[in-house]
Formats: structure tokens, C-alpha cells, sequence
């Protein structure tokens, strides 16, 4: 649980109230360690506080709130989604859910889709704590209670560690190259950033067909992890000139670059490395108030794109199960993507790794 931001997180037992209408409970069996987590515990991101995160996660149906159980039944092994579908707004109609005008009411009230939380403890003065949550999911938790809308069922053959990146990290990257980018087979491709998302990318990539792929990190032990997940070519930033080198490795530039870092010096160096004609899809996040400045001419003259992706464009309902299969298929080699395991207790030390450059996605395990 989150408390105040810029200090660390604490492990405690609080009370977690039945589903309501439309809502199931889940036992959580992993939760990926993602940087967005981050982005709260730091303040770059504003939430209501106190606030239970984690918004990458699996596990198994225990209990059906009244109306709950068309989707999922008790005993289903399913993946949270994070963004709300309420199936009736414009961009759900429209079959653009990540966009869900929800997304608004989840930020806003960080409860679930009536704005109420399912989450409190005794304040220790005779009163009740109300604790939020994150996404409607809040998965560093033994158990959840989320709209029945966020679960998607995980097929025989998907371990839980795997349900659970698939439904951030893997999706938003593989859906940046995949539903973003539009088609870029035996075209170059860069990605900046070789986090878990950015590696998600990386093979979502080479599952397209892009080439060469080129790998942008800080961090050499990411980078050769970008490798053995189809990365041609890998640029060492801190001690590279990354536009330069990505000029070299493709002569005019590359028409599709993915920022999966989120700073400003990174979509500047994609913007210039971007090929006329060329998009740069940026799915990193940033503090709430930051902006990029980038040449306007660059922009009119060579006629290049910016665009965002959140959840990787995708439509999580479809997308999810295909996910599941190409990993199932052998076609996305997300076993080496996992890195270390550590339990809910750990949840501190995990981000320090995840700040201090471990390779591969950290996973909880209640
Ligand atoms: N768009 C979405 O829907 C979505 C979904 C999930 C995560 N995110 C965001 O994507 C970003 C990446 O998430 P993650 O979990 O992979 O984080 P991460 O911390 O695992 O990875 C970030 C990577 O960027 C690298 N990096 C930092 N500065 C760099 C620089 N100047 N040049 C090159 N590389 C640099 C780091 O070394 C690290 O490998 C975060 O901002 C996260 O909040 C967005
Ligand atoms: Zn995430
Ligand atoms: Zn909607």
C-alpha cells in the first residue's frame, strides 16, 4: 500500500469487502513489477492516497458478486486488465475500449466503476480507513475484488506469471508494434527503452518481420536480453549517439520508432531518427506535467508522426487471448522475459531492481 508518496510501500492486512454487483473476487497468484507502479510511488502520477497498487496481475475466481459470472465462473484461472470497459460508452461502442470514458472515473475517484472502493481498515480511533485502488485492479494484494469487465480467462498451458505480463507489459508493447505501427515487415524499426515493455516490443517486432530491429537501452545487460528476443542491432545510449547510429544502420532513418522510456531526450532522439514519412509511437509515461519539445519544421517538411498508444492500441478482450496463443504457439518467447521472483514482502526491494537496471520483469508472489 501506497501511504505518501516518495516513501516506500507497506505490507499490511486490511479488510477487503465481498463483490458487489458485476464484481468477482480473485486470489492473485503473480503481479509483474511495472514502471507506471512507479510513477505513483514517486508522485510523477497523481492517485488518491492511501493506495493499494499493482495493475499487472492473475489468478483464480474464489466468488461472484450478484449479476457477476457470465463471463468467468469460480475456479477460472483469469489475467486483470486495467482499463475499465463499460461496453456502452462511445469509444467502447466503437471498439476502441482502451479509451473507455471510465478510465476518467477510475483516475478520478481510484475506486471501481460505481467510484466506491472495496478496500478499508480500522483507523485506530474508532473510525474506517478507506483505501483505494489502482486501475481497478490493485494487485500486490492476496486477493482483488474488480469488475467482472477486467478479467479475461487464461487458457490451459499459460502459468499465472505469464497471464499476469501479458496483460501489461506484453500487450502494450506487442500492441504498439502490432496495432500502432501499422505493418512493419522488412522495414527497420527501433525501440528506446529495453524495459519490460520496450522488450515486449522488441519481440513484437520480430514476430512482424521488422528489420533490422535496433535496440536502444542504457543498460547493456538489457540490451542483450533485446538480442535474444530478435533485436538486430543494439545502441548503447550512454555511450553511443543514438540518431547517428540509427542513420547508419538505416540510411534515411527508420520509419517506425517506439519510446517505451517516456522522457523528453528520448522522443527527441526518436523524432530525429524517424525516417521521412516515419511515426513514433510513444507508450512510455512521464510526471503529469511534462512535454517535449520537438522541430516544427522536421515535422511539416519530412511529413513524420507522433502518436500515443496506451495498452498498446489494443483491444483487450481479443487481444489477450491472442497473446496467449502466439505465447502458447512458441512465437513469443515470454518464459525469458520473466526475471526475478520475490514475495509481496519484497515489494521494495523488487522496485529497487526494477530502478537499478535488473533485467527481465519481476514478479510478485503472494
Ligand atoms: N502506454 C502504456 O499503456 C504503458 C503501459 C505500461 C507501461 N507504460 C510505461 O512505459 C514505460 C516503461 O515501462 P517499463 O515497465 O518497461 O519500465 P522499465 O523501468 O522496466 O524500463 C525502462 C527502460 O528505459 C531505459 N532508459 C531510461 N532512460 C533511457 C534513455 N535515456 N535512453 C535509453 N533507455 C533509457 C531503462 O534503462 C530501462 O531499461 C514507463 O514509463 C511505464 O509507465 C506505459
Ligand atoms: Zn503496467
Ligand atoms: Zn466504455
Amino acid at each position: 500500500m501506497l501511504r505518501a508518496p516518495g516513501r516506500p510501500l507497506v505490507v499490511e492486512d486490511v479488510e477487503l469487502d465481498g463483490p458487489g454487483p458485476g464484481e468477482v473476487r480473485v486470489r492473485i497468484e503473480a503481479a509483474g513489477v511495472c514502471h507506471s507502479d512507479l510513477h505513483y510511488m514517486t508522485g510523477d502520477l497523481p492517485a488518491r492516497l492511501p493506495i493499494v497498487v499493482g495493475h499487472e496481475g492473475a489468478g483464480v475466481v474464489e466468488a461472484l458478486g450478484p449479476g457477476a459470472g457470465t463471463r468467468v465462473a469460480v475456479g477460472d484461472r483469469v489475467a486483470l486488465m486495467w482499463r475499465p470497459r463499460c461496453g456502452d460508452c462511445d469509444a467502447c461502442v466503437r471498439g476502441d475500449p482502451v479509451l473507455c470514458r471510465f478510465g476518467r472515473v477510475f483516475a478520478q475517484t481510484n475506486g471501481l466503476f460505481d467510484g466506491t472502493t472495496r478496500l478499508h481498515r480500522p483507523d485506530g480511533r474508532g473510525g474506517d480507513e478507506r483505501i483505494h485502488h489502482l486501475m481497478g485492479v490493485s494487485c500486490f494484494a492476496e486477493r482483488v475484488v474488480v469488475s467482472e469487465t477486467s478479467t479475461t480467462r487464461v487458457p490451459d498451458g499459460v502459468p499465472p506469471e505469464i497471464a499476469a505480463i501479458a496483460a501489461c507489459a506484453v500487450i502494450t508493447g506487442v500492441g504498439a508494434v502490432l496495432n500502432a505501427a501499422g505493418s512493419p515487415g522488412g522495414r527497420p524499426l527501433a525501440v528506446i527503452g529495453t524495459g519490460g515493455v520496450g522488450l515486449a516490443a522488441v519481440m513484437g517486432a520480430h514476430l512482424a518481420g521488422a528489420s533490422p530491429i535496433i535496440a536502444v537501452d542504457l543498460d547493456p545487460a538489457k540490451l542483450e536480453l533485446a538480442r535474444r528476443f530478435g533485436a538486430t542491432d543494439v545502441i548503447d545510449a550512454g555511450h553511443e549517439d543514438v540518431v547517428a547510429r540509427v542513420l547508419e544502420l538505416t540510411g534515411e532513418g527508420a520509419p517506425r520508432v517506439i519510446d517505451a522510456v517516456g522522457a523528453a531526450v528520448t522522443m527527441q532522439q526518436g523524432v530525429a531518427a524517424l525516417a521521412p514519412g516515419g511515426t513514433l509511437v510513444a507508450i512510455g509515461l512521464a510526471r503529469a506535467d511534462a512535454t517535449v519539445a520537438v522541430p516544427i519544421n522536421d515535422l511539416v517538411q519530412r511529413q513524420k508522426r507522433i502518436v500515443g498508444a496506451l495498452y498498446g492500441s489494443s483491444n483487450p478482450r481479443l487481444d489477450l487471448p491472442r497473446i496467449f496463443a502466439l505465447y502458447l504457439a512458441g512465437r513469443l518467447p515470454l518464459d525469458d522475459l520473466i526475471g526475478t521472483r520475490r514475495p509481496l514482502a519484497e515489494v521494495n526491494e523488487a522496485y529497487a531492481e526494477l530502478r537499478s537496471g535488473g533485467a527481465g520483469r519481476g514478479i510478485l508472489v503472494p
